[in-house]
């Protein structure tokens, strides 16, 4: 009796008894789960089209892995630019991925099912409306390419919950392991490299959405905190002509942002600085310092000493402007958090945060006026911007009014 009670929420002694609606709810789950109802509802013409709708979901989650090798084999066979350049038969296909027709077959059947080819006349196949993004952006595919890594971790996920260090997307991030505890160990220069062109590749959509959402003109000079190999600082450069910009990294990712700011022309308005953001203190000058799809990566002891650099290298009325995918975009959770959830688990010691946990964050490390800043699609990025207040809280009643 004492098991059984122990197993019932709320008479285990470790939370507040249930509710009367928690109470209401188990009912409905147990009448829910009953297969009466169930054989019921199937049959009646009231209630039909909602089990099929629920079946259809369900299945979907269920086949959810093989959707996304389906869209993996067509973006390594490069099944999508060929049905570009002109629609092909399922013969023409398997001349062009060398793959006997049979198989190749499935593949493209199954492409036609998720929308990412569709069947045209002569028993051809051209680009299906979910395919189109995906030929036309390398930072999907790119992506898609990267997710192998993350299916690999995800094999057996419960050995990932239990030991999420020994995951190969930890090993992919080699700055994670500082935050994992031990000294960042050297690791190749190549890795840094790897790892800062899927981030330049993925930025486009972070940078679009930026541009459209916040008015950088009022600024002077902006430093971009963890700006890999500086793709935004470049953006911003050509976008705001009045603007001077700063980007700090590791010291091999701000090598590679040298090269690439001298290549694109700009080396004269972008200056470039390399650091640690836990060991050395962020370059001076600027009036906007944004911190693109950083604070995710780490634990909350990283994001505290971070967000209090960002504090201190900013003078008084300046701001920050975070922008990251964040959880529960829409004020509930939503299908692409567990996305997100589970990247981070396996890469190391970040997690994904509400708006609400970051904004706290942000008034931790002496941030106000702190608001999100409304922007067009949600998955790309969410955006926060925070102001360092105009006066010291010793001089409050001098204070400036910062709107
Ligand atoms: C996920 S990437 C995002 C890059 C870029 N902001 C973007 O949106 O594409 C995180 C960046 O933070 C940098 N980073 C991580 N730890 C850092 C540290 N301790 N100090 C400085 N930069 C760091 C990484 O090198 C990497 O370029």
């Amino acid at each position: 009796m004492a098991a059984l009670d122990a197993a019932k929420p709320g008479l285990s002694g470790d939370g507040p008894p249930p509710s009367w609606r928690d109470r209401l709810a188990g009912r409905i789950d147990r009448w829910m789960t009953s297969p009466a109802l169930n054989r019921w509802a199937s049959a009646s013409p009231l209630t039909r089209w909602l089990v099929r709708r629920r079946s259809a979901q369900l299945f979907g989650l269920m086949a959810g892995f093989v959707h996304s090798q389906v869209l993996l084999a067509c973006v390594r066979l490069r099944v999508l630019e060929h049905v570009l350049a002109a629609p092909r038969t399922a013969d023409e296909l398997a001349g062009l991925c060398r793959l006997p027709t049979a198989s190749l077959q499935r593949l493209l059947d199954s492409a036609v099912a998720l929308r990412l080819l569709e069947r045209r006349g002569g028993a051809r196949y051209g680009l299906g409306s979910l395919g189109a993004p995906v030929v036309s952006h390398a930072g999907i595919r790119d992506m898609v390419e990267h997710n192998a890594v993350l299916y690999h971790d995800l094999h057996d996920p419960l050995a990932l919950l239990r030991d999420p260090n020994q995951a190969h997307m930890h090993r992919y991030w080699p700055y994670t392991e500082e935050d994992a505890g031990g000294a960042q160990p050297p690791a190749p220069e190549a890795q840094f490299a790897r790892y800062s062109a899927l981030m330049a590749s993925s930025q486009r959509f972070v940078i679009d959405e930026l541009l459209a959402a916040y008015p950088f003109a009022g600024h002077r000079v902006v430093l971009d905190v963890g700006g890999g190999m500086g793709g935004w600082v470049s953006a911003l450069a050509r976008q705001h002509p009045q603007l001077q910009l700063k980007l700090f990294d590791l010291p091999l990712v701000a090598a590679l942002a040298a090269d690439a700011v001298q290549r694109a022309g700009l080396a004269g308005r972008i200056s470039t600085h390399g650091g640690s953001f836990t060991q050395e203190p962020l370059p001076r000058g600027a009036d906007l310092v944004t911190l693109l799809r950083v604070a995710h990566d780490h634990p909350d002891a990283t994001v505290r000493t971070l967000l209090r650099a960002i504090h201190e290298a900013l003078p008084l009325g300046g701001a920050l402007l975070l922008a990251e995918p964040m959880a529960e975009a829409g004020g509930a959770p939503e299908p692409g958090d567990p996305y997100f959830h589970f990247y981070l688990l396996a890469m190391g010691a970040g997690r994904l945060r509400t708006p609400e946990a970051l904004s706290a964050l942000m008034a931790e490390a002496g941030f106000t006026h702190i608001e999100r800043v409304p922007n067009r699609f949600a998955l790309h990025a969410q955006i926060l911007v925070g102001r360092k207040a105009r006066c010291l809280p010793a001089n409050t009643a001098e204070c400036v009014n910062l709107n």
